[in-house]
């Protein structure tokens, strides 16, 4: 049997280097498929004697590849034509608007603590954090809060079931206990922030069971109750953006500070709603309470193991939430946590455009 392999291979490689995509294809199965002349060939080894077979059988193999090569060769560069075809005619128009997709917004609670977190650097405090689930010690007894506290009971904070070890666990109940775990962990002296959640048994349109307060914690050597007013005068001039601010210290009591100060911020009715700023004293405001503070305790900064004689320092704590409702004009607190979308859409900041203090609110 005589068989031209090189005579098939020239044949196939002109009809191969003309070829479209289709006709290629046509090419590959009437060369390789399964009925296909070189398949055919390579079926007929089988019948060959061994001499034959060792002559034929190398050529016949290598045909087959040099065939699949050149089709496999022609189809690449059939398809990289058409697509650069395409490409030459194809435009994208890039001042087309993009659509987004649906996008969420920054909670207000969210954005006050950024705000707190950049006025508070500014000043040079750090931002510290602590647990929710707190122990009765970080969160009472090293805060110098007596066994018979009132804020103790049952009925105001929320306790876990009695630890093996007798330990009693609770939701904070205050942000206070950074003060604690911080002077704890650090040496002097400390300047921190501590924003985040805290839990009370307590609901109505200005009590939700779970609020946020923010922390404030300083101590050094020399501290007095002129550094906290100066620095609270800062911070709240800062977070409202306006310089007319007057603040009232009123004393008051806490278990862990001492003198304690209550502190108010003066309002001006404008239009039938009260806008912070403005003396009190021209006749058209009033008073708000705001936040509660004072000078660290001794007993507290004893109870961390520092020597109260060397160390001293204010704090202060403020309810974040609230914060929030008196610079952005909300009215409902229980609205913060309904998750209601409306809400959210309206009161809610861009993600990527948030208005920061060093931008001005609405840059
Ligand atoms: N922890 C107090 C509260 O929750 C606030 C406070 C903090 C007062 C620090 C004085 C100093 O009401």
């Amino acid at each position: 049997m005589s068989i031209d392999v090189e005579q098939l291979q020239s044949d196939l490689m002109a009809e191969i280097a003309t070829a479209d995509l289709d006709a290629l294809e046509a090419i590959r199965v009437k060369a390789l498929g399964k009925q296909g002349a070189i398949t055919g060939l390579l079926k007929t080894l089988g019948g060959m004697s061994p001499e034959e077979r060792q002559v034929q059988g190398p050529a016949i193999q290598g045909l087959r590849a040099a065939v699949a090569d050149a089709i496999a060769a022609r189809k690449a560069a059939l398809e990289a034509e058409a697509l650069d075809a395409k490409l030459a005619t194809e435009k994208l128009d890039m001042t087309l608007p993009v659509s987004t997709g649906p996008q969420g917004s920054v909670h207000p609670v969210s954005q006050v603590m950024d705000e707190l977190a950049e006025i508070f650097a500014d000043l040079g405090f750090a931002v510290a954090t602590g647990p929710e689930i707190e122990d009765d010690w970080h969160n009472f007894t090293a805060l110098n809060i007596p066994e018979t506290h009132p804020a103790r009971a049952m009925h105001d904070t929320f306790y876990f079931p009695d630890e093996k070890d007798g330990k009693k666990m609770l939701l904070r109940t205050h942000t206070s206990p950074v003060q604690i775990r911080t002077m704890m962990n650090q040496s002097p002296p400390i300047r921190i922030i501590a924003p985040g959640r805290t839990y009370r048994s307590d609901s109505d349109a200005t009590h939700t069971p779970m609020f946020h307060q923010v922390e404030g914690l300083v101590i050094d050597r020399g501290i007095h109750m002129g550094h906290l007013k100066w620095t609270l005068e800062t911070f709240v001039k800062a977070y409202f953006e306006r310089d007319d601010i007057v603040l009232r210290l009123r004393p008051s009591f806490f278990p862990f500070t001492e003198p304690s100060a209550e502190v108010d911020v003066g309002f001006t009715w404008v239009k039938g709603r009260r806008v912070i700023g403005g003396d009190p004293a021209a006749g058209n405001g009033g008073w708000m309470e705001i936040l509660g503070s004072g000078m660290v305790h001794p007993k507290v900064i004893a109870a961390c193991g520092l020597d109260p004689e060397e160390w001293q320092g204010f704090a202060f704590g403020c309810g974040i939430d609230r914060l929030a409702m008196l610079k952005y004009g909300m009215d409902d607190l229980r609205a913060f946590f309904d998750g209601d979308l409306r809400w959210l859409r309206h009161y809610g900041f861009a993600a990527l455009d948030v208005p920061t203090l060093s931008g001005g609110v609405g840059a």
